[in-house]
């Protein structure tokens, strides 16, 4: 249970400033919304006064229509903006388009950028309460806290469990978001990757790291498969998909080898037959679409714990 009332920060920036508290506010909270999701009238009116930008520099399908679906059902004004058909590429500067779309009387910003920093950029420069829904490489708030919320959801509590986190540790903000968050919830975490795609530095935040995928998935309750960034590969970490489906692919095969059965999570988008098989993505092991319907709960948690914090 958090001993908080309301959130320590006006602003979603990263897991990694955020305290146990914090998060285990957001994921009762969560609760709350998603029973709210479960009745015929799927909508409440806590933020009918707020008018909400979503600026999307980089492509989404999952984070983009779950923050827009949140903020509908909390009866919120919703703006899109997508970079793509914006006067961003007419030369205009990230704080003269946002400080142009706040002139607009917008109250809250959420921003996915492909530059690592740059929602922490904007917190500092701009009068508005700031969430980051994935920023380059760095972090991805909302998706730790909604895989946080499904293992909860599956399996009652996170203290003690054993989560692998597999893939593109390296170019992924997932990973880096779900270890804080795993890590602040009491889960124990380890990375399984190629060596290319394990950072040096991945030690130093508290993990294990493991080559094998069969001994990672035979240690592991939850085993979190990561898409494989190619848009992110400058140069090449492996010989070829088909080389990396064969050593890291969880496939049914393997979850069969298992003496337990464990949690197969995926943030999306899936490749499938890269980092999983179409048969393990859609078997009773996966709670990869649970993740999805859990996002829009989390979101409409987050937003509505940081309008309680609009001007303090
Ligand atoms: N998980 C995730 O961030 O998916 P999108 O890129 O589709 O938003």
């Amino acid at each position: 249970m958090p001993t908080i009332q309301e959130l320590s920060t006006p602003h979603l920036l990263g897991i990694k400033y955020l305290s146990e508290d914090d998060i285990q506010l957001i994921l009762e909270t969560t609760d709350n919304f998603k029973e709210v999701l479960n009745r015929p009238i799927k909508k409440v009116p806590s933020l009918r006064d707020l008018t909400i930008a979503n600026l999307f520099f980089e492509n989404s399908t999952r984070t983009k229509l779950s923050f827009e679906l949140a903020e509908k059902r909390l009866s919120a004004d919703v703006i899109n903006f997508a970079a793509s058909s914006s006067s961003v590429s007419k030369g205009e500067t990230l704080i003269d388009t946002v400080n142009n779309i706040l002139a607009m009387k917008v109250d809250m910003v959420v921003m996915r950028h492909p530059a690592p920093g740059a929602a922490h950029f904007l917190a500092k420069n701009i009068n508005a309460n700031i969430i980051n829904a994935g920023d380059g490489t760095h972090e991805h708030p909302t998706q730790a806290l909604l895989d946080a919320y499904s293992i909860r959801e599956k399996m009652g509590d996170l203290i003690g469990k054993k989560v692998v986190i597999v893939g593109d540790i390296l170019h992924s903000r997932v990973a880096l978001s779900n270890i804080f968050c795993l890590q602040k919830l009491g889960a124990t975490v380890k990375v399984c990757g190629p060596p290319t795609l394990i950072p040096k530095y991945v030690t130093t935040l508290g993990v294990t790291v493991e080559h094998d995928i069969r001994k990672a998935l035979a240690w592991c309750d939850v085993a979190n498969l990561l898409r494989i960034q190619l848009e992110r590969q400058t140069v090449k970490y492996f010989p070829s998909l088909r080389e990396y489906a064969l050593f890291y692919g969880v496939n049914k095969k393997m979850l069969d080898e298992l003496d337990k059965k464990i949690v197969i999570m995926h943030p999306g988008p899936i490749n499938r037959g890269v980092e999983v098989t179409s048969e393990v993505a859609d078997s009773e092991h996966s709670i990869i679409l649970s993740q999805v319907e859990n996002g829009v709960a989390v979101r409409m948690a987050v937003l509505y714990l940081l309008a309680t914090k609009r001007g303090k």
